[in-house]
């Protein structure tokens, strides 16, 4: 029983996909969440950069907020300093990034052969996902192609229209992802546009997408330390390191609850 916060953070919103998952999965742990709305996007980033960031975000769940477990809600940042972190804070508290759920998740499952992978450029470039399943399940052909306009159309609340059909079209149609069995949505914005994905392949291509895959894990670390929350604890916070109404807007989209972003610089 351990009744601290968990802490998640993304380069923007994008990651409350993730946090809404884990909320619903474990209702009674309280979430501080951190979106560093002001290095957006990490997708078009060095690896060190986003490393940098995630090492300063990190500190401050630590040390100001002394969460209980860190959830690298990112597939950008998990691409980039997930290791870093992880080394660094050996045995002190469990770092959670979102590709090794969904790589975990491939393991022996024999239905699928060639599987798609669409990021941003960051993630695709790093090549982590490539080689952590080529690693663990390489029985898997993995088709991987950068998808860097789909996070500000989705940002920008294009979903379900012209514009989001015609691109969505555009970059699933390519060679890169044909005769693929089941797509990776690599970014955790893509959740968002699950949908329209799906109609596209008209329910034809397996959806992988990290958000329940986890929350489950995440359960199942914080059962087993021995860290869960048995009785409902404090608010969850959310985080900005910038602050505008465009973002305030779409996090309700993001989180499916009316949420306060609060303003905070962490980088003075
Ligand atoms: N949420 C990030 C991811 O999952 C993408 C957004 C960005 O480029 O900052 O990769």
């Amino acid at each position: 029983m351990n009744s601290n916060p968990i802490g998640i953070f993304d380069s923007g919103i994008g990651g409350l996909t993730v946090a809404n998952a884990i909320s619903k999965a474990m209702p009674n742990e309280t979430l501080i969440y951190f979106g560093d709305t002001a290095h957006l996007p990490y997708g078009e980033k060095s690896k060190k950069l986003i490393r940098e960031y995630a090492n300063g975000i990190t500190d401050f769940l630590l040390q100001e907020k002394q969460c209980k477990a860190i959830v690298i809600a990112c597939n950008t940042a998990s691409a980039a300093a997930y290791e870093f972190l992880r080394d660094r804070h050996k045995g002190e508290i469990p770092i959670i990034n979102v590709i090794d759920p969904i790589v975990e998740s491939l393991v022996g499952q024999r239905t699928n052969k060639k599987i798609g992978l669409i990021a941003t450029n960051t993630t695709i470039e790093s090549g982590v996902y490539q080689e952590k399943i080529h690693r663990r399940a390489s029985h898997l052909n993995v088709r991987a192609l950068a998808t860097p306009l789909l996070v500000p159309m989705i940002e920008e609340g294009y979903a379900n229209d012209k514009i989001s059909h015609t691109l969505i079209e555009n970059y699933l149609s390519k060679t890169e992802l044909s005769d693929i069995d089941a797509l990776i949505l690599g970014c955790t914005h893509y959740p968002m546009i699950k949908a329209e994905i799906n109609a596209f392949y008209q329910g034809k291509v397996r959806l992988i997408d990290s958000t329940d895959i986890m929350a489950s894990k995440l359960k199942n670390i914080l059962e087993k330390e021995n860290l869960s929350c048995a009785a409902r604890g404090a608010k969850n916070k959310f985080y900005i390191s910038d602050s505008s109404p465009h973002f305030d807007k779409s996090a309700q989209r993001f989180f499916k609850e009316n949420i306060n972003l609060e303003y905070l610089n962490i980088w003075k």
